[in-house]
């Protein structure tokens, strides 16, 4: 089957949304004339057209005669707002993909009027360098050829799976906020090695090719990651000393309650419509 074209207007050209035009356009999913930005700052539509060549728009009303998807990657509160804008345009055939945090499928679909395919994405910051982890849920009305769309769209950006609405959540407590977590590690190796007398740069170097050549291991191979670990753990070595002080400060309980406590405010913001 050949993949279906498609022309993508997205509505907000902040961070996420540039991080989608950069991706989209690097991987070859779409032309610069296949896209096309939505955005209040007039400074910022110009520093767009200018980067990317796509073409902007100050409204939203153009935006929707323009594409068969729409994305809306604004703030949680001004989705209302947005729906609204896009609401007397917008046609049964057009996917209206969210990424906004904590903003539930059914506001959207009130929002828009019943009947139109919506589909709820939870991306994560690595989307700007290409590397996002996000899982997206369908909505009611949303069918395969809305699902393939925004496989399409998020996989120019990282990688991405299918949940249901009620796991976004979790996902929102692992890939949303892991960022920070891998961070906050990071810092941690890097200042151990200080510490070892490693000069900072080297060891921040070094900190981050790790964690990126590991999860590159999980991922390419598909090994298990037990059996990685054991894989680089000599009987008295090194790599065993070291697993045991992690042990010992209880590294796998506190990341298991890191996930579980943002989960738990995922779902209380939730619960609140996103703010
Ligand atoms: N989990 C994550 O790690 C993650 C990461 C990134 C983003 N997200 C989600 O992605 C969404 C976008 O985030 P962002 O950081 O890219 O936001 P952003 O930088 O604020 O970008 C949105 C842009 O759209 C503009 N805008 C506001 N209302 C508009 C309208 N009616 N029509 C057209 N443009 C409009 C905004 O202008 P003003 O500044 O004047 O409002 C801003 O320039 C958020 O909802 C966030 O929840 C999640």
């Amino acid at each position: 089957m050949t993949e279906e074209r498609f022309k993508v207007g997205i509505v907000g050209g902040g961070a996420m949304g540039e991080a989608l035009v950069r991706g989209l356009l690097a991987a070859g999913t779409l032309s610069p004339a296949e896209l096309m930005v939505s955005e209040v700052h007039g400074p910022r539509r110009e520093y767009l057209e200018r980067e990317t060549g796509i073409r902007t728009v100050a409204e939203n009303g153009r935006l929707v005669e323009f594409g068969d998807v729409l994305i809306l990657a604004v703030k949680p509160h001004v989705v209302g707002d947005v729906a609204a804008e896009i609401r007397p345009g917008l046609r049964p055939s057009q996917t209206v993909i969210s990424i906004a945090a904590g903003v539930s499928l059914e506001y959207i679909e009130k929002s828009l009027g019943e009947g139109f395919p919506v589909i709820r994405v939870m991306p994560n910051t690595p989307a700007l360098v290409g590397a996002a982890a996000s899982a997206y849920c369908l909505g009611r009305y949303a069918g395969p050829r809305d699902g393939a769309r925004a496989r399409t769209v998020l996989e120019a950006v990282g990688r991405t799976v299918q949940v249901e609405e009620r796991l976004l959540d979790v996902v929102t407590g692992l890939s949303g906020s892991g960022p920070a977590y891998m961070f906050l590690v990071l810092e941690a190796l890097a200042d151990g090695a200080v510490r070892m007398g490693l000069p900072r740069d080297i060891s921040v170097m070094l900190a981050a090719q790790t964690m990126y050549g590991a999860a590159k291991m999980v991922l390419e191979t598909g090994e298990h990651t037990g059996r990685l670990k054991d894989m680089v753990t000599t009987p008295g070595g090194t790599t065993a000393a070291g697993l045991f002080a992690l042990e010992e400060g209880a590294v796998r309980a506190a990341l298991q309650r890191a996930v579980e406590e943002a989960t738990a405010r995922a779902r209380e913001i939730d619960e609140r419509g996103g703010s």
